[in-house]
């Protein structure tokens, strides 16, 4: 909610699994591409109320999709359902894409096609109780696909989420920032690109693009004031650093940093965190250690954590330790106390970002 402040969002407020909000077209484009910790930006198309197929059909027919493509450009159509009178989302959104493609074949003769990877005009109704609403993603593909990443990485943090623990940590962005188990390095990637005010979807494209109602001089203007604030900032990050035990990962990361422009920025090496010298400067410490429920099993585990703990209490006063844990159990093999818990929710695992004030007491 505060990215979208800082964007200019107006009547910004909590909505179920995201927030609300009202703006204009510059507002839609700029959030697709400066947002960091969002999925999805979605354009409210219209609302009301509908009891029946019959009344579902004609809400999604009365929606001028006209407005966004053409006949010869493709569509398609995510449904979710919550205590409506249709019980399958995949029977809602064929639906939905009927009324679409109806509307266009009375109207012009031919009908857009439906894509499922890429489309032009990715459409989503939400059913609840007997509430419908339209929306129009104006991303398409979700936003944390920021086109970095390696396809092979194991158990990587999604971008989304990685940069919104960034977001939350208290990171000035000016201190050297250091992941000792960094994996494939979103955390380091993420925060080379938000210290150098890197917007996060320079590098790829959103469905908006291809509406018909694009405003070409106004992208074109935001697309080119990110460019040169990155240019600008790429010039000025703090150190940031990366370790981790595995000599696979780190390769993994220095492609995904060559990829996200930031391999310069970002020092990666192969370390094991027991041993790992920890820096002079006052630091800040973001990780995600493995947590049993899809890397590591057992007593590796604990001593990884304990290593942790180890390495964590020889760093200057003044540095923080800000960790993503989803098991309290392996957390405690620390042996630091926090003063700060914050609930996250990492795909279907309950976790805690919990914050560690480090150097000696
Ligand atoms: C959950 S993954 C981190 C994922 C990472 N945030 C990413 O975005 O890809 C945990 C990482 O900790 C590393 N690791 C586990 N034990 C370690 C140890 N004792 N020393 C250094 N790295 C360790 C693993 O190799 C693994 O890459």
């Amino acid at each position: 909610m505060s990215e979208l402040e800082a964007l200019g969002a107006r009547h910004v407020r909590a909505a179920r699994g995201g927030a609300e909000f009202e703006g204009d077209r510059r507002l839609g484009y700029a959030s697709c591409l400066w947002l960091r910790s969002a999925i999805r930006v979605q354009l409210e198309l219209r609302r009301d109320r509908v009891r029946s197929e019959r009344e579902l059909y004609d809400f999604v027919r009365a929606e001028r999709c006209e407005d966004f493509i053409g006949p010869e450009q493709t569509v398609a159509v995510d449904a979710s359902l919550r205590d409506s009178f249709l019980t399958h989302s995949q029977y809602a959104a064929q639906l939905v894409k009927d009324a679409v493609v109806d509307r266009f074949r009375d109207r012009t003769g031919t009908r857009p096609s439906v894509d499922r990877e890429e489309p032009d005009l990715p459409l989503r109704l939400l059913l609840r109780r007997d509430e419908a609403v339209l929306y129009a993603d104006l991303a398409g593909r979700s936003l944390h696909k920021r086109g970095y990443r390696d396809v092979q990485v194991k158990s990587p943090l999604s971008e989304a989420i990685a940069a919104g623990l960034l977001l939350l940590s208290d990171w000035d962005r000016r201190s050297p920032l250091l992941d000792p188990m960094c994996g494939s390095a979103t955390f380091a990637i993420e925060a080379a690109w938000l210290a150098a005010d890197r917007a996060p979807g320079l590098g790829r494209s959103f469905a908006f693009e291809k509406w018909v109602d694009l405003d070409q001089k106004l992208w074109g203007e935001l697309f080119d004031d990110a460019e040169a604030r990155a240019e600008r900032g790429l010039r000025d990050v703090p150190p940031i650093l990366g370790r981790d035990r595995h000599a696979g990962a780190i390769s993994v990361a220095e492609r995904s940093a060559r990829a996200a422009g930031v391999r310069n920025l970002v020092d990666l090496r192969v370390a094991e965190v027991s041993r790992a010298v920890a820096p002079a400067e006052v630091t800040t410490v973001v990780t995600n250690p493995p947590y049993g429920e899809r890397l590591g099993e057992g007593q590796d585990l604990e001593d990884s954590w304990r290593g942790l703990g180890e390495h964590l209490r020889g760093f200057a006063a003044g540095s923080v330790a800000w960790v993503l844990s989803g098991n309290p159990e392996l957390t405690r093999f620390l042996r630091l106390r926090a003063d700060r818990k914050v609930p996250v929710h990492n795909g279907p695992i309950d976790c805690r970002f919990v914050r560690y004030a480090l150097g000696p007491s």
